[in-house]
C-alpha cells in the first residue's frame, strides 16, 4: 500500500458570489499530494491559484467535493475548527510578507509557537540563523528589506512544524537576486525537513526544482 497522501481532493469546486453573480472559480479538481512532495501550481492571473491554496489551507470552505489534509476532512469543519486546523497544521507564505508590524522578527516566529502551546526550544533562533537573519531578531518589519521580511515569513511558516506548507507567489515582490536567495533557502529547509510544499508561482526557476508542476486553466487543473 502506498502511504496515504497529505492532500486528497476529489471533485473540488469553488463558487464565489450569490444569485446571478455566482460564478464557478474552481471546477471539479482532483488532486493528490504525497508527504514530502513539492508541487508547483502555475496559471494565468485569475485562473484560481490563490483560491485553491485558500481551500487547501482551510482559509475558505469548498462549495462542493471532498478535501482531506492529513487525517482531517476540511469540508466537514466549521469556522472555529478550521481556524484551529490552520493554526496547527498549515504554514502559509504570502506574496506580501504579512509580518505583524508590532512584533519584531523573532516575536513573529514565537507567535505560532505560543498559539500552539509549543515551547521555543531554541528553534526560533536557529531558524533565523539558517535564514541568514542572525543579528536581525529584534528588528521590526519596517527595519528589514523585502527579502529579509520574506525570509522571516518563511521561518514563521515552518517554525511550528506544520503538516502542509503553502506559498502564494512568495517571491513575487522581490527582485531577481533576492527572489533567488529566498527561494533557495525556502526549498532547502523544506527538503531537509521532509515537509510537503505547494507553491503558486510564475517563476520558471521554481518549476525546475519541483517534483511536479500542475497548471490551472480557468479553474481546471491540468498537467503542465
Ligand atoms: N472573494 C472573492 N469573491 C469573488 N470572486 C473572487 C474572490 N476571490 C477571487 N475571486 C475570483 O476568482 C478567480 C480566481 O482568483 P484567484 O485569486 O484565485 O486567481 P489567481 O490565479 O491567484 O490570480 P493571480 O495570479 O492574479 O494571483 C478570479 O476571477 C477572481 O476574480
Ligand atoms: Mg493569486
Amino acid at each position: 500500500m502506498p502511504p496515504s497522501p497529505v492532500v486528497a481532493a476529489h471533485g473540488l469546486c469553488m463558487d464565489y458570489g450569490a444569485g446571478e453573480l455566482r460564478s464557478r472559480v474552481l471546477h471539479d479538481l482532483d488532486l493528490r499530494v504525497a508527504a514530502g512532495e513539492f508541487v508547483v501550481i502555475l496559471g494565468r492571473s485569475g485562473s484560481g491559484k490563490s483560491t485553491l491554496l485558500h481551500l487547501l489551507g482551510a482559509m475558505e470552505r469548498a462549495t462542493a467535493g471532498s478535501l482531506t489534509v492529513g487525517d482531517t476532512d476540511l469540508v466537514a469543519l466549521d469556522e472555529e475548527a478550521r481556524a484551529r486546523f490552520r493554526r496547527r497544521s498549515v504554514g502559509f507564505v504570502f506574496q506580501a510578507y504579512n509580518l505583524l508590524p508590532t512584533l519584531n522578527a523573532q516575536e513573529n516566529l514565537l507567535l505560532p509557537l505560543q498559539l500552539n502551546g509549543i515551547p521555543d526550544d531554541g528553534r526560533s533562533a536557529r531558524l533565523l540563523e539558517r535564514l541568514g537573519l542572525q543579528g536581525k531578531a529584534t528588528r521590526y518589519a519596517d527595519e528589514l528589506s523585502g527579502g529579509e521580511q520574506q525570509r522571516v515569513a518563511v521561518a514563521r511558516a515552518l517554525v511550528h512544524d506544520p503538516l502542509l506548507v503553502l506559498a502564494d507567489e512568495p517571491t513575487g515582490n522581490l527582485d531577481e537576486e533576492a527572489a533567488g536567495s529566498v527561494l533557495d533557502l525556502f526549498v532547502e529547509l523544506v527538503r531537509e525537513s521532509g515537509r510537503t510544499l505547494i507553491m503558486a508561482t510564475h517563476s520558471t526557476e521554481t518549476c525546475a526544482r519541483a517534483d511536479r508542476v500542475l497548471r490551472l486553466d480557468h479553474g481546471h487543473l491540468v498537467d503542465a
